[in-house]
């Protein structure tokens, strides 16, 4: 299939890139680099350099590769940036996606899968977290992510929207040839890994007062490969029917990691020290983010492959070892 995934240049969206072209589609990155990477694109990639608002350029890309399904992919995404400036985020998050839907039914797209966040849910009283379960944002980017998957609801009910929105939680881990590169970094496997060599002194812990087994945040850290496999999944299932609206959930389950657990993972994985030092909490932090995956296991036989942490870290250790200065660009 002819694909177009926004934000294809980004850490998760270099990988997905990457296994759709193993699963035998083509596929086109519209990506304005603000935060991906040139870098970053598999080798058979076409990259499309534009602003997601700019309807001539999408069209022209439409158009032009006859596409006929898209990955949104591309947003704003820190969830403490978010609190400070939810302007951008509803700008970015909202807006554009909206404006991308829009060009879709010009252009008679009518498939989309789309990156939505664990965030939807808030702080969420159960162990693992259903897609039925209640949502309710605790910041900026949570609520942006839900009020796009409530748009898609609605486009689908009114004009017949094919849609897949997947909810990852702490997505981690890296491919051989891509990995995860932010500048500046606010992820938490990332950071600590620059600690265990070297390129920051400390870890930050922000906040060990959490109702959680150690009082730091507990977290589902899922590989990113795995996320991967899921979205070929969903748009090869929307490709079979009409109308359809799926909502999944992307995790591990279980018991999740705390953020001192992840931190002695991280020591036995890299063998280094990783100094740490407790912070005040972060705001627009929940204390527990785990997820029940059971829905796509069973609607769509999805079937991760690296839920033990210390593989997810491993590949992370492994891939900032041959990338000691992520991308170049
Ligand atoms: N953390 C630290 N120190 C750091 C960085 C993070 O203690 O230096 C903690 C955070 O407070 C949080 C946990 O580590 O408790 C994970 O933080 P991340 O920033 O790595 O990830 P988040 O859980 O904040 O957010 C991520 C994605 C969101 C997604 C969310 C869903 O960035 O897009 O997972 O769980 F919505």
């Amino acid at each position: 299939m002819q694909v177009l995934v926004t934000g294809g240049a980004g850490y998760i969206g270099s990988i997905v890139n990457q296994e759709l072209q193993r699963s035998g589609h083509n596929v086109v990155v519209y990506d304005n680099l603000s935060r991906g990477h040139a870098a970053a694109l598999a080798p058979e990639t076409t990259l499309i350099k534009a602003d997601l608002v700019d309807r001539d350029a999408l069209t022209r890309a439409f158009l032009k590769y006859e596409i006929k399904a898209v990955v949104h992919m591309a947003a704003d995404a820190l969830v403490g940036e978010s609190m400070m400036d939810p302007a951008k985020y509803y700008g970015n998050n909202l807006v554009a996606g909206i404006s991308l839907l829009d060009c879709m039914r010009t252009c008679g797209v009518g498939k989309i899968v789309f990156s939505s966040s664990a965030a939807v849910y808030g702080e969420s009283a159960k162990m693992l977290i259903e897609e039925s379960d209640p949502v309710a944002p605790v910041n900026p980017y949570g609520e942006t992510k839900l009020a796009f998957e409530k748009a898609l609801r609605w486009y689908s009910f009114a004009y017949g929207l094919n849609f897949a929105s997947l909810r990852y939680f702490n997505a981690a881990g890296a491919s051989v040839e891509f990995g995860e590169w932010h500048n500046p970094e606010s992820h938490l496997i990332p950071l600590v890994l620059q600690a265990a060599v070297g390129q920051r002194e400390y870890l930050d812990i922000y906040g060990n007062d959490y109702p959680t087994r150690d009082g730091t945040c507990l977290r589902d850290y899922v590989h990113v490969k795995d996320l991967a496999t899921a979205h070929v999944l969903s748009l090869e299932s929307l490709s079979e029917s009409k109308n359809k609206s799926l909502v999944f959930n992307l995790g591990c389950g279980g018991d999740g990691y705390t953020v001192s657990e992840v931190v002695d993972v991280a020591r036995k994985v890299t063998g280094r020290e990783i100094p740490v030092r407790v912070k005040p909490r972060r705001p627009g932090d929940p204390a527990r983010l785990v997820a029940s995956s059971q829905k796509i296991r069973k609607e769509l036989g999805w079937d991760p492959k690296y839920q033990d942490l210390s593989k997810i870290i491993g590949s992370a250790w492994n891939w900032l070892q041959s990338h000691p200065n992520g991308y170049p660009d």
